[in-house]
């Protein structure tokens, strides 16, 4: 029977680009799309970005533009990953946009307004106590709030946790705490917040039967059960069963107002899973189709893809959310680990170091070699992965290349030069028994896609092609292309193979869908379908379908090497004498953000930069460069300057620090100049070294 599935993989922050983390997590949801779609079930495929906070709303401040410019901002770039990848969502929504404010605003008055004959409302008003900026004129988040560590007395860590002796506090306990927006102390001061009672035993109650009947996996579902007796508060003690939720925020905040509540806002966890529906309302809209017609059929399936480190909103508070909102609960939650790279750290949301997807992409490398190498790791658990340079060449070169597409190329070649490219329908004894073997893991493999065990699939499908090979050279089709006599038999050997070649790109096709179009154009099978049945009948003429990759290609990847010529003039100037590395080491280079860029009046030559080096303050700085750009050019971006260099006094002000720029030695304009800028991870105030 064909499946209505509606799945989504959790919505990305707004605040950066993606990184190899995100992409993983879109891929694996993407095969796992790409194979039900085969098998013909139907599926609507959805994201968006998660735009609230006071994160954003700071960065967005900072970068001198609306939080609405920001993440449009952000949005625009998130095609080239997503095209770049082959990752097809159905829909690319924001969770800033109508339907999700008036979906969140739906399900939070339901929530609030059940009537006391079904055990009353489950929304409360308390009030507590926190800390305010008195210069900012605002509440302050735990991160942005700073101070000395009441353990180790480490200077400047954070409001919830120290980085030094990793001890765990409440913003209360810092020592001499300021406020990380201004600088300023912060004063207690008390807020009328808003609860979602989720110590109901109403809610308890259903949580404790859903988190435990299969929708989640086993190893997520046990530790889920340990919140349901023991928790741990913001301080590092322990409390007893679920806690109630805070889902409000004061002015300012990024968000969605609270209804009959002026001033105050959902917290952005509220409002971004509903994102999940605003997509989907969204897509169908643009369909024609209705949204509460679609929600309301009992054989959909809602599956969630995430991360795991977003387990308690995707476990507790969503589906809770949901089902005493009067709708439907999520059908399965699938989670994963993380990734790490070349044995590294892990892929953090707000450092995606490591492996930078659309450095992946302009160096010209096959996105289906990343997506066939994180199939091969990825399985049902929710286990971190690594990404291993020379272990990713080895499978995507041997086995994806020397395996697999290989068994094409050997064949190809006597197929066109001998006989037309037309292949006949007998292939022997061994040959059909092997076409026998290959149909009959059909299942398995199907399965395996079905239980997000794609490595188990690669496994079985690199099984299949090792007897390919086996084939291959028992019969040395090369050898029989000696002899005429062999004919008949070289028809059948290269035949078998194409035939073969077609059904292994069909199970491969959820990972590989590029590969499996060309298969398709080549062979004139279709690769659409899982069950599709038939023969090859004639081929095209070969094209290469896939290069190996190489290890320059992987250097160039991890390390940009650095380009210096020999016995030529290096940009018009000699290379100055050789220093230490300690005489490098004053040179205090940071990542800067240009927040603001304007003309300098009665100057051709300079810009008046306002830089960001993540001090808690900005800096002046006038460079030279108006000949090559214009203000709104730099406004927003990165670039790295001098930090420590001792403050300039100019006719137009103080110059508080020098950003770099490249040009010719002999100055000539026409060679320009050419300030520098990172590569995208790198924040403000990042030291370079
Ligand atoms: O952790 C994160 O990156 C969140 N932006 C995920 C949100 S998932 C969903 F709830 F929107
Ligand atoms: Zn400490």
């Amino acid at each position: 029977m064909s499946r209505q599935l509606f799945v989504t993989t959790a919505l990305p922050y707004a605040n950066g680009n993606f990184h190899i983390g995100h992409i993983m997590e879109y891929i694996q949801a993407d095969i796992w799309v790409r194979f039900q779609r085969m098998k013909g079930h139907h599926v609507d495929f959805v994201g968006a970005d998660d735009t609230h906070g006071a994160p954003i709303m700071i960065a967005a401040e900072k970068a001198g533009i609306t939080p609405q410019q920001f993440v449009a901002q952000i949005a625009a770039g998130r095609k080239q990953y997503l095209d770049g990848f082959h990752i097809a969502f159905d829909n690319w929504h924001s969770t800033d946009a109508p339907e999700n404010h008036e979906l969140a605003r739906q399900i939070y008055r339901a929530l609030r307004d059940i009537p006391q004959s079904q055990g009353g409302s489950l929304i409360e008003r308390r009030t507590i106590d926190q800390f305010f900026d008195p210069e900012k004129n605002m509440f302050l988040p735990d991160r942005f709030i700073k101070g000395e560590c009441p353990k180790c007395h480490a200077k400047d860590q954070y409001g919830d946790n120290c980085e030094v002796c990793g001890a765990v506090y409440a913003p209360t306990d810092l020592i001499k705490p300021y406020s990380a927006l201004s600088g300023a102390k912060p004063e207690m001061k008390s807020s009328e917040h808003f609860f979602f009672k989720l110590s109901d035993p109403r809610c308890v109650a259903f949580l404790e039967q859903w988190t435990q009947d299969g929708k989640l996996q086993p190893e997520v579902a046990n530790k889920v059960k340990e919140w349901f007796t023991i928790r741990t508060n913001p301080d590092g003690t322990t409390s007893e069963g679920l806690g109630d939720w805070d889902i409000s925020r004061d002015a300012p905040y990024f968000g969605i107002e609270i209804p009959d509540a002026p001033g105050k806002y959902f917290y952005v966890w509220l409002d971004a899973p509903v994102g999940y529906l605003a997509s989907l309302k969204n897509l169908l809209d643009k369909r024609g189709q209705d949204y509460d017609a679609y929600m309301a059929n009992p054989a959909l399936e809602q599956h969630h893809f995430i991360g795991k480190d977003i387990v308690t909103f995707h476990t507790l508070f969503w589906p809770a959310m949901l089902k005493f909102s009067g709708r439907k609960v999520p059908d399965k939650v699938h989670v994963h680990g993380f990734l790490t790279v070349n044995n590294g750290e892990k892929m953090s949301k707000s450092r995606g170091t490591g492996l930078d997807p659309l450095k992946y992409l302009s160096l010209g490398m096959n996105p289906e070699w990343l997506r066939y190498y994180l199939a091969t790791k990825l399985n049902n658990k929710n286990e971190d992965i690594d990404f291993n340079a020379e272990d990713f060449m080895l499978r995507v070169n041997s086995d994806l290349i020397g395996k697999f597409v290989n068994i094409a190329s050997r064949a190809a070649g006597f197929l066109t030069k001998r006989f037309e490219g037309t292949l006949t329908q007998s292939f022997g004894e061994q040959g059909t028994a092997l076409l026998r073997d290959i149909h009959a893991a059909k299942d398995s493999i199907a399965q395996a896609y079905d239980a997000r065990e794609f490595g188990k699939a690669a496994r079985e499908i690199m099984l299949l092609a090792d007897k390919v090979n086996a084939y291959v050279d028992h019969h040395k089709p090369w050898d029989l292309a000696k002899e005429v006599a062999n004919n008949e038999a070289l028809h059948q050997v290269c035949s078998l193979l194409i035939n073969a070649f077609a059904e292994l790109s069909r199970y491969l096709a959820p990972v590989l869908p590029s590969l499996a179009q060309a298969v398709e154009a080549f062979t004139g099978n279709s690769m659409q379908h899982w069950n599709a049945t038939g023969t090859v009948a004639s081929i095209r003429p070969y094209q290469h379908l896939m290069q190996r990759v190489t290890p320059e290609q992987l250097d160039a990847l991890f390390e940009p090497p650095a380009v210096v010529e020999e016995k030529v003039i290096p940009g018009g100037e000699e290379i100055a004498p050789t220093i230490g590395i300690d005489d490098f080491a004053k040179v205090d280079l940071r990542i800067a953000q240009i927040v603001n860029c304007e003309p300098v009046e009665g100057s051709v030559k300079l810009l008046r930069l306002t830089l960001d080096v993540g001090e808690g303050r900005t800096r002046n700085v006038f460079s030279g460069i108006a000949s090559m750009y214009k203000p709104e050019d730099l406004k927003g971006k990165l670039t790295v300057m001098v930090a420590n260099l001792a403050p300039r006094k100019m006719k137009f002000g103080v110059s508080e620090g020098m950003v770099l720029a490249a040009s010719h030695a002999d100055g000539t304009t026409d060679a320009g100049i050419y300030i520098l800028t990172p590569w995208p991870g790198a924040k403000p105030g990042m030291r370079i070294s």
